[in-house]
């Protein structure tokens, strides 16, 4: 027989992504709103394994929903990764009295949820990473802040391209993903993206730098998603093919921190509610997920064997609009 909901946990685990203090003052606020309790894990899985905790309320969460970062903080832990580690967080969890926990990360962590829940802790999981690489749902939190901060330095840096008639190679993050590379070279016009799901050829794209300096555009901005190259070691490459002044620029953390957007916002908050809505059914081990413009839920199971491929269509549509 399931212990009626009395008091939910929440954590954040893995690279942090700006909407995740919007998804955890969600989860405080809808919690307390329905008459439960609320315990703030610190440091994700390893706080959890360590005891590290404090009471929440909806005080506790009054002016973040504009803030980057998260005032849980995160940290990756290799000890919960461990059976050992998993059962000394089932014990800290049990001797805490919660009864249900909110997730909020990346894949990896989701993973953990899902062996949390294997071990019976009614969990709810919600996708919080910068990369959007997380399975079965459109967006994760924090994904569209960081395409904007992609964005803006694209901007600024074609600027400057423009005003030295240089080549500049903005390599972003996306760990092995492009997505973060497809949407930020898009919307900023890129003369070229570079993602690890699809291959480049060197020599092509050099010519195609030089054919487009030839037709007079003489400047290029390239859009390299880390997992595809390293820009500075392809910088020197094309500078040593084209003769081109070349540049690069590596965006590096910068993308994962600042204001989340008004969408990462309002996901996060939704997202937030619609998990300890999940836990008060009794409807435990699924992730939120956005859908076709709604948030809905997803077996976490299903969220952890599938993959994300990034949209083919997009890429082909962004290498046109390059010419
Ligand atoms: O998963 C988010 C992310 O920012 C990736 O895009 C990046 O490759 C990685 O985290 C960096 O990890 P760390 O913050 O541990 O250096």
């Amino acid at each position: 027989m399931r212990r009626r909901l009395k008091r939910i946990g929440v954590l954040t685990s893995g690279g942090d992504a700006p909407g995740m203090n919007a998804a955890i003052r969600s989860v405080v606020r809808k919690a307390v709103y329905e008459g439960l309790y609320v315990t703030g894990i610190l440091r994700g899985y390893a706080g959890l394994i360590d005891g590290d905790t404090r009471p929440l309320d909806e005080r506790s969460v009054a002016d973040i929903i504009h803030r980057g970062g998260t005032i849980l903080e995160t940290a990756r832990s290799d000890r919960f990764r461990t059976p050992e580690g998993q059962d000394e967080a089932y014990a800290r969890l049990e001797e805490a009295g919660i009864d249900g926990l909110v997730v909020i990360g990346g894949e990896g962590s989701l993973r953990g949820a899902l062996a949390l829940a294997e071990r019976g802790v009614a969990v709810a999981g919600v996708p919080g990473s910068i990369d959007n690489d997380i399975p079965e749902t459109e967006y994760s939190i924090g994904f569209d802040t960081a395409v904007d901060t992609a964005l803006d330095a694209i901007e600024r840096l074609r600027d400057t391209a423009l005003s030295h008639s240089r080549v500049f190679l903005v390599e972003v993050m996306g760990r092995d993903t492009g997505f973060i590379a497809l949407a930020a070279g898009l919307a900023g016009g890129a003369e070229a993206i570079l993602v690890p799901e699809i291959g480049f050829d060197l020599e092509e794209l050099c010519r195609g730098i030089l054919a487009s300096y030839k037709k007079g555009k003489r400047h290029s901005v390239i859009v390299v998603a880390e997992g595809a190259a390293s820009a500075v070691e392809l910088g020197a490459k094309v500078r040593e093919r084209t003769g081109l002044d070349t540049r690069v620029t590596v965006l590096g953390h910068v993308q994962r921190g600042g204001r989340p957007t008004g969408f990462d916002r309002t996901l996060a908050s939704q997202m937030g509610a619609a998990a300890v809505d999940l836990l008060l059914a009794g409807d435990p081990g699924n992730m939120t997920a956005w859908r076709s413009g709604r948030v809905s839920a997803v077996p976490l199971p299903e969220v952890v064997t599938r993959s994300k491929e990034i949209d083919l269509k997009l890429y082909e549509l962004a290498r046109v609009l390059a010419i």
